[in-house]
């Protein structure tokens, strides 16, 4: 091999060493850019969504399913008052229901309540299904929207009969279990606007002396501690707090 031959070949060796050396870091660098693969199950514990608590991820799947189509709701205890009101307002459904009645709701709730208009949200995962069944657990008072009472006696009512009507409403203890304005318990539906539910006075007045005879399904389900019978009060008190339930408006 001639000197020039020689000096040729260490100069390619050279070249590819310092081809190859720049080749490999060039991986090195392209391998930093690039992400790794996302995780394919978005519920994974080290995943975003596998952090949350089931009532944060509950909040999300509530929002994502489109209950605020036919329900109002505070998404927070003070935050505004959202959604349509084709449903009742879950504003103390937590209370109300337990976990099982909720959770069975969802996934068939007329099974639970023949002819309800709620659709069935059987396609949820049985994971979204126990968070959505935790966010609604803690609706509650703290949720309730504080309205006016606005008091219209109907004519065939006195004034009298309203006033005795709203005393027995706090001193039979109705105020325990029904919310009128911003005062009482949520057990029972909120009474503010009564008048407008479109009850008749016959309505009222069955109801009070036996609450379950006038439902089509027992209102016992899931609900912890149901309207007790108040068939011991005189005709004229029971009128009276018909006439004052008829008034709120
Ligand atoms: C198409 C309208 C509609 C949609 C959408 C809907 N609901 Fe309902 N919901 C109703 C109606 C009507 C009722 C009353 C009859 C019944 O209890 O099934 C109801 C009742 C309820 C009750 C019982 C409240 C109580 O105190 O008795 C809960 C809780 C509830 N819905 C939660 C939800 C949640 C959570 C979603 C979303 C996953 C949802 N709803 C979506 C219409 C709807
Ligand atoms: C232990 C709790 C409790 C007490 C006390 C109570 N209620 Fe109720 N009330 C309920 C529950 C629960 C329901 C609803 C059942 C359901 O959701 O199907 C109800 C339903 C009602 C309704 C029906 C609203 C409607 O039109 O759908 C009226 C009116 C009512 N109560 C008035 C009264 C009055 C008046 C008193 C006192 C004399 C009273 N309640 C005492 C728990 C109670």
């Amino acid at each position: 091999m001639t000197r020039e031959r020689w000096g040729n070949f260490v100069l390619a060796l050279f070249v590819l060493i310092t081809l190859g050396a720049l080749a490999a870091q060039g991986l090195a660098l392209w391998e930093s850019f690039s992400y790794p693969e996302p995780a394919r199950e978005s519920h994974k514990p080290d995943s975003p969504l596998g952090k949350l608590t089931p009532i944060e991820r509950g909040k999300l799947v509530f929002q994502g399913a489109g209950c605020l189509s036919c329900h109002m709701a505070r998404l927070e205890p003070d935050s505004p008052k959202v959604g349509f009101p084709v449903g009742p307002s879950l504003s103390n459904a937590g209370v109300r229901r337990d976990e099982k009645w909720l959770r069975e709701h969802y996934i068939d709730p007329h099974k639970l309540v023949p002819g309800s208009m709620m659709n069935s949200f059987s396609y949820l995962s049985s994971e979204e299904l126990d968070a959505l069944v935790a966010y609604v657990k803690i609706f509650n008072l703290q949720f309730e929207p504080k309205e006016e009472v606005k008091l219209v006696i109907p004519e065939r009512f006195t004034q009298e009969q309203v006033e005795r009507g709203k005393a027995l409403f706090t001193s039979q203890g109705c105020i325990g279990c029904h919310i009128i304005g911003s005062v009482g318990g949520p057990l029972g539906p909120n009474l503010t606007k009564a008048g407008r539910f479109g009850r008749t006075d016959e309505w009222q007045l069955k109801h009070l002396k036996d609450p379950l005879s006038v439902y089509v399904l027992g209102p016992t389900d899931g609900i912890p501690w149901p309207m007790p019978k108040f068939d011991k009060l005189s005709e004229e008190d029971l009128r009276a707090l018909v006439a004052y339930l008829q008034s709120l408006q």
